[in-house]
């Protein structure tokens, strides 16, 4: 059955266009499922994607969308057809065909219901985004990090992981400082997401010592860089920090000196090859925790497939405030 979807495909850059397809481009190896996706979003990958940006998508033409949410296409093992199902990374939108299409097969072990509570769209909406900042709460967690235990970094807290993190480590009782470059915009809004702090981004952007005052006792980074390095600089006897992404730099201009003389971990986060157990607690995590009015707070916009074209360079540009859910069937 054909259906819409969102092709980049190949040109001088690759260009984004809205066609009826037959069936996907380049489909997941192994037992996959498929989903009669209803939302998407964009995310900063999908933006880099949608502009025709290198490094995203592995091969063209191929479907972008790092998200799908919908409901079971065909029944499986037990699982009837219809069940409302998720997807975050796992390949889509970069490996294999993506999220902002009418369909899209997944890798079988990728795919989660859609937790009770959750519409399709709130499922979207927490996305990539949300879910990473659930595996990097979980990291905390793993790493022993816990409430009560001093206060907590997140970087980039203007962003969707950024947002996300604030919220949801509020909501487990952390005591979140929200780092961002605007705070006149964003500063009441992370402290209406359980923010106790909001700090310039500029505090933490120029190069520091490779010590400094020890105050973190963890770390949620979405930024890289000389953030990150600072982060660590700043973190205390034993904390961790959780390098999420580089959306302001991939580098890492940092010494040795925090691991050495203050036990600091630094902790990766990988959203799209994550385990199914690790898929499975961080949606748990956050449909305990995430209100429908956070969800709404964070993404307060909803597109068509056209206008996620269209919303692709806002994104990168920073002019898009909250994350942006795609109704692909729009
Ligand atoms: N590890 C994973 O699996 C995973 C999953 C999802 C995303 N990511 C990565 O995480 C990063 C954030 O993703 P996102 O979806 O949250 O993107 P986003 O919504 O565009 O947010 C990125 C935020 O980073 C901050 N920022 C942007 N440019 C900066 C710069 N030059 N210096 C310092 N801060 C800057 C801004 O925060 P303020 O406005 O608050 O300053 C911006 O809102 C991206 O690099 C993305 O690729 C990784």
């Amino acid at each position: 059955m054909s259906y819409r979807a969102v092709v980049v495909e190949e040109g001088t850059p690759p260009e984004a266009r809205i066609r009826t397809v037959p069936g996907p481009f380049a489909v997941p190896p192994g037992d996959a499922l498929r989903i009669q996706v209803s939302h998407s979003s964009v995310n900063y990958k999908d933006a880099i994607a949608l502009t025709g940006g290198k490094g995203v998508l592995r091969a063209l033409p191929m479907v972008p969308g790092i998200d799908a949410v919908g409901v079971l296409a065909d029944g499986t093992e037990g699982i009837p057809a219809g069940m409302p199902v998720l997807v975050n990374g796992a390949g889509l939108g970069e490996r294999t065909d993506g999220g902002l299409a009418g369909e899209v097969l997944a890798p079988a072990d990728t795919v989660l219901p859609v937790p009770d509570g959750l519409s399709a769209r709130d499922a979207a909406a927490i996305g990539t985004a949300g879910f990473t900042a659930a595996l990097a709460a979980l990291t905390l967690e793993r790493q022993g990090v816990a409430p009560g235990g001093g206060e907590v970094l997140v970087t980039g807290a203007g962003g969707g992981v950024g947002s996300f993190a604030v919220a949801l480590l509020a909501a487990l009782g952390y005591e979140v400082v929200a780092s961002t470059g605007r705070v006149p915009e964003r500063g009441p809004e992370l402290k209406a997401l359980g923010a106790s702090g909001v700090v310039d981004r500029a505090e933490i952007a120029a190069g520091g010592k490779p010590l400094q005052s020890a105050r973190w006792a963890a770390v949620v980074d979405s930024v890289g860089g000389v953030p990150l390095a600072n982060a660590l600089a700043q973190t205390r006897y034993g904390g961790v920090v959780a390098a999420c992404g580089l959306a302001g730099s991939s580098a890492l201009p940092a010494t040795v000196m925090p691991f050495i003389l203050r036990a600091v971990t630094l902790a990766g986060v990988n959203s799209v090859d994550a385990p199914r157990d690790h898929r499975e607690a961080a949606w748990n995590l956050l449909a305990g925790h995430i209100s429908p009015q956070i969800i709404g707070a964070i993404a307060p916009r909803e597109v068509g497939l056209r206008e996620a074209v269209a919303v692709a360079r806002d994104v990168l540009d920073g002019r898009v405030a909250g994350r942006v859910v795609v109704d692909v069937t729009a």
